[in-house]
């Protein structure tokens, strides 16, 4: 932790010997003079001994009774309370700070910088200039102002480096006596808004990209509707062609607020763990049931792999449904037509040895991009937009995915290879409230079902 070296009985000490000289020094004068009394007066005795006497009791006065000084005090006061602060409570209140804080004086020097600070910005030393870890000219800028005597103020300020960090920085003068307009030190109090504005951001980015998602089918129906109620009001071939085309997109209006409403409902849950007790396995099979005919349009095959037992989990049947569904069918309209979607249900303990039951969706379709995998449950995020656009895809899937995993205390894991398939793998914890079990069906052991459909 870094440190002024000096504490406070130090500067007592050395308070005290100041003190005593200062004295002694006067004693000194007052000897000097009685000598020279002595000097000049060298034949009366009585004389010698009374000088010796003023000598000695003015040395006693100025020993014993302390001089009324009230403005050199006050001078004195501040020196050494400038010399020692921040002092040992202050340095206490700055390490109770959670956010970073910098003690420096109005010419941004540093005094001291509490444990938060040395977490953020690294080690620091005192004596050394605050712009050796705050390197942002606008803040810069304003300790300046503030240590000429200007009011107080906060500044945002993005530090740009490997990853943005976005901070509030505080900066407050401290006055040790009042009525000077100069601080005598300056607090700088920063406070971390990374993830505020990232999420400033996503909310911004979100409001824009739904709807321009809604504008488009939007434009493309009125667009239609112009051209049926102008041009082509009596082309009977291309009416019908038209009012296709606007259903479809009235369609994808409703698919897009659809999931829309399903983030928003999941999110507003998601501090609320469901504890339904299900079997991973039947939610799989209806998934799977559900979206036959897509695979057999795309002539995919699909095949599960499953438990020899049921696989109970606590969730909730719809979401979970909802989870599987998107994982297989992007499996089925982003893998290979024609290829291979392998759904695999296995007992599998967490990292931290938790029982858990994980359920992977593997197709051999050309794979995702590494730089994509991170983005891939972002709202709205889609490799190939077109290409989830033909499909009928919101981009909405893969995060709604994400926020009933984390709401089930899951984890969602995504691996790629290019031109080598991808595999997205959900762990849920496995229920271990066995009442409430329907009775077991023993099957055989990583029984496979080919449920492709020809
Ligand atoms: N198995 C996969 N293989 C290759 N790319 C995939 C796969 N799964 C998802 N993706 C990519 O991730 C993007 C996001 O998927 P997501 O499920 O969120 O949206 P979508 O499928 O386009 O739309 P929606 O699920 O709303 O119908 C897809 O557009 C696609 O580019
Ligand atoms: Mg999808």
């Amino acid at each position: 932790m870094p440190q002024v070296e000096e504490n406070e009985d130090t500067v007592g000490l050395r308070r005290q010997v100041l003190e005593r000289l200062r004295v002694a020094r006067y004693a000194l004068i007052v000897l000097a003079f009685g000598c020279l009394v002595l000097a000049l007066l060298p034949k009366i005795v009585a004389v010698d001994l009374l000088a010796l006497f003023l000598a000695v009791l003015v040395t006693w006065l100025l020993t014993a009774v302390p001089l009324p000084q009230p403005q050199r005090q006050d001078l004195r006061l501040r020196t050494t309370a400038a010399a020692i602060w921040p002092d040992t409570s202050m340095k206490m209140m700055a390490e109770a700070l959670a956010a970073p804080c910098f003690i420096i004086d109005r010419h941004a020097i540093l005094r001291y910088a509490n444990k938060a600070a040395v977490d953020s910005f690294g080690s620091v030393r005192p004596g050394d200039p605050v712009s050796f870890k705050l390197r942002v000219p606008e803040l810069l800028a304003l300790i300046d102002a503030v240590g000429r005597g200007e009011e107080g103020e906060t500044v945002r300020y993005a530090e740009r480096g490997p990853t943005e960090r976005v901070f509030d920085a505080t900066v407050t003068p401290i006055r040790i006596a009042e009525g000077r307009r100069r601080p005598d030190f300056l607090l700088v109090l920063l406070s971390n808004k990374t993830e505020v504005v990232r999420i400033e951001r996503m909310r911004a980015d979100f409001i824009a990209n739904a709807s321009h998602e809604l504008r488009t089918p939007l434009a493309s129906l009125t667009g239609f509707v112009q051209t049926l109620l102008g041009p082509a009001r009596n082309d009977e071939v291309n009416r019908e062609r038209f009012l296709k085309i606007m259903l479809e997109q009235g369609e994808r209006m409703a698919r897009l607020i659809d999931d829309l409403l399903s983030l928003s409902r999941i999110e507003m849950k998601s501090h609320v763990r469901p504890d339904t007790v299900i079997d991973i396995g039947e939610i799989v099979q209806h998934s799977v049931n559900a979206l036959l005919p897509l695979a057999k349009s795309s002539g995919t095959s699909i095949l599960v792999h499953a438990t020899d037992r049921p696989a109970m989990v606590r969730g909730d049947w719809d979401e979970l449904v909802q989870v599987m569904h998107n994982l297989i069918e992007n499996a089925l309209k982003y893998g290979r037509a024609g290829g291979t979607v392998d759904v695999s249900i296995r007992f599998e303990d967490g990292g931290d040895g938790q029982p858990g039951v994980a359920v992977s969706v593997k197709d051999d379709g050309p794979g995702i991009d590494a730089a994509h995998i991170p983005r891939l449950t972002e709202r709205f995020y889609r490799v190939d937009v077109s290409r989830s656009r033909a499909q009928k895809g919101t981009g909405l899937g893969l995060a709604i995915v994400k926020h009933i995993v984390a709401r089930h205390r899951g984890r969602l894991s995504i691996t790629s290879e290019k031109e080598n398939g991808s595999v997205f793998c959900v762990w849920l914890e496995r229920a271990t409230v066995t009442e409430n079990l329907p009775a077991l069906e023993l099957k055989e052991e990583n029984q496979s079902i080919n449920m492709s459909q020809n």
